[in-house]
């Protein structure tokens, strides 16, 4: 066994080390700067206490962007000089997030250990490359990102961070599985790599009928495809929908995890996701090939994604309503009933009203995962969903992208039990023009206002937040803007209190709701790397059944003309047009 020694590396804070909605984002070059990756985890460990980091098993994965290598090496130094116990490593550094969730809750080491936590590495949805991001975050034992308390610790201890432990290890071969051990001043200490695939396939087969699945795939009327974006989802893509479900092999698009993602932008998306886009026959592709009936894309690390018809778009507020209002008859996981279902606050309000209608739990909680786990942890909640392409449930404490996909076939495969073989289809369309039907629409659209300069971002939303004081004011603008649009009744910043641990949230978004249900929110991302980005989110409910089948931009243009009026977009932030509409 290899011996190692411990030494106290002496360092100085680094500004700017707050971790955001879903951990710290910053680009690789400063990343790589000496002591930086160094400093936050250490402050990562001193927040969770010396005494829980010594002997835990620690997670560390992630999805395989630029510098993930060099930084697994290097925490994985760290928690022997930490005093972990052991370090386990997807398998050439791999796992996904929902993945790494699953791991958390369900694996069994060879030595019969579980895990207490984890570091995932990832930007998400962001680029990566030496010139794009990294990421780090860190998971609970719950296998749920860490809760504020933890972060603002953690945020606390890199401003006053002296110096780090780390282990004199060499570095270790993460390409290949098995266990390697090391005999250290506090004892053993034991990396494992393990399949990055099988312990989520296991879950995974437990939650969906794979068996029903197949036989959908594999009907001559049905055909499929699967666009990884070149993030870690194809680790899974392959060992899930073609070896387990049958899926042929060319069903699968940029499945091949790349750490620059093919220089694309791994944002499951109708703006980047623009292969997949045209292979389903949307936007102005003129293809005569016929394009497939379902289609799926997910982002860097796996825990977002996108779901498409033939020539149709879903929206992620209507998958997640769809996903509730149908869980209990097609995805055994949920044939008891659901416990409750929940939604982030920008996210339509179209969850509201199937929870009413099917008598269910309802949550609406800020944006960010993390406020589900509480939920979920208390028996809450089953299903949620967040207008961020972010759909999951109760099965791990992450939004998990594949399983949004497989309950789309559970979904499909259920409708048309009697149709496989031959025969028209229930299509993803009729699906979701039946659901309007049942539950009236809502229109959505959001758009997104990036790298805006970050003071100018935030006097819009100050500017906005002073003009709540008066609603007649308000009034007044809108009508001056639009006289087809109604009445501004109330307006506040949204505000939450936990259920479960009374912590409150606030600044949780500006929102601005109309007596028809329509609603304008804005709110700043707390996602970026780089200057602010502005969001709006506007939203017009139609119960009208002859009404729902409109362009949904087209219905929302009386809306979008008040949203970009009342804040003065353009002239706070020079923008005549957002960067990115979905
Ligand atoms: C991450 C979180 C999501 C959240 C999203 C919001 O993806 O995991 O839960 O909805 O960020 O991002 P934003 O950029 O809007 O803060
Ligand atoms: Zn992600």
């Amino acid at each position: 066994m290899v011996l190692f020694n411990v030494s106290r590396v002496e360092t100085t804070p680094f500004d700017g080390q707050k971790p955001g909605t879903s951990g710290l984002r910053k680009k690789v070059k400063v990343f790589k700067q000496p002591n930086y990756l160094e400093n936050f985890v250490q402050s990562t460990f001193n927040a969770l206490t010396p005494q829980k980091v010594r002997g835990a098993t620690l997670v560390v994965s992630g999805d395989g962007r630029y510098f993930s290598k060099d930084a697994i090496q290097i925490i994985m130094k760290m928690a022997a000089g930490n005093g972990v116990r052991r370090v386990w490593v997807g398998q050439n550094g791999l796992l996904s997030t929902p993945a790494v969730s699953a791991v958390i809750r369900e694996r069994v080491g060879v030595d019969g250990s579980r895990a207490t936590g984890a570091f995932i590495l990832t930007a998400s949805h962001n680029p990566g490359g030496p010139n794009e991001d990294f990421g780090i975050k860190y998971n609970m034992e719950n296998g749920g990102p860490a809760p504020e308390g933890i972060t603002d610790e953690i945020y606390e201890n890199t401003k006053a961070i002296k110096e780090y432990l780390t282990a004199d290890l060499p570095d270790v071969d993460i390409t290949a599985i098995g266990v390697t051990s090391f005999g250290g001043p506090d004892g053993q200490f034991d990396v494992e790599v393990f399949d990055s695939a099988s312990d989520y396939v296991k879950l995974m087969k437990s939650i969906f009928d794979f068996e029903s699945i197949q036989k959908l795939l594999s009907s001559p009327n049905f055909t499929f495809c699967y666009d990884a974006l070149h993030g870690v989802a194809g680790a899974y893509a392959k060992r899930i929908f073609v070896e387990e479900l049958g899926a042929q092999e060319s069903s699968l698009m940029n499945c091949v995890p790349k750490e620059d993602f093919g220089g694309g932008h791994p944002d499951p998306n109708l703006t980047y996701a623009k292969e997949l886009v045209a292979r389903m026959g949307l936007g102005k592709s003129n293809s005569e090939v016929e394009p497939p009936e379902f289609g799926a894309a997910a982002d860097g690390d796996a825990d977002r994604n996108m779901i498409l018809g033939k020539r149709f778009f879903v929206t992620p507020s209507d998958s997640v309503s769809i996903i509730a209002a149908n869980a209990v008859e097609a995805i055994p996981y949920f044939s008891a009933g659901l416990k409750g279902v929940a939604r982030s606050m920008p996210t339509s309000s179209g969850l509201d009203i199937v929870a009413k209608n099917l008598n269910l739990k309802f949550f609406e909680v800020p944006t960010g995962w993390k406020f589900f786990g509480n939920l979920m942890d208390a028996g809450l909640c089953s299903i949620c969903g967040e207008e961020s392409f972010g759909t999951g449930s109760d099965h791990i404490r992450e939004k998990d992208g594949i399983w949004a996909v497989l309950a789309w076939l559970s979904i499909l495969a259920f409708k048309n039990k009697e149709n496989l073989g031959g025969g028209e289809l229930v299509t993803v369309e009729d699906i979701v023009r039946n659901h309007w039907a049942t539950y009236g629409r809502h229109y959505y659209t959001r758009y997104d206002y990036e790298n805006v300069d970050a003071g100018a971002a935030k006097e819009l939303m100050a500017y906005l937040v002073k003009l709540q004081s008066s609603l007649a004011e308000v009034n007044e603008i809108v009508g001056g803007i639009r006289s087809d649009v109604s009445k501004v009744v109330h307006a506040d910043e949204f505000e939450y209190k936990d259920p479960i641990d009374g912590s409150i949230s606030k600044h949780q978004g500006i929102r601005y709701l109309f007596e028809d249900g329509s609603r304008l929110v804005f709110r700043l991302s707390g996602t970026g790397s780089e200057g602010a980005t502005i969001r709006l989110y506007i939203e017009q409910y139609e119960k009208d059944p002859s009404k729902t089948g409109r362009d949904s931009q087209d219905a929302l243009a009386p809306l979008v003309a008040v949203a970009l009026g009342l804040s003065k977009m353009q002239e706070f932030t020079g923008r005549s047009a957002p960067t990115v509409i979905t």
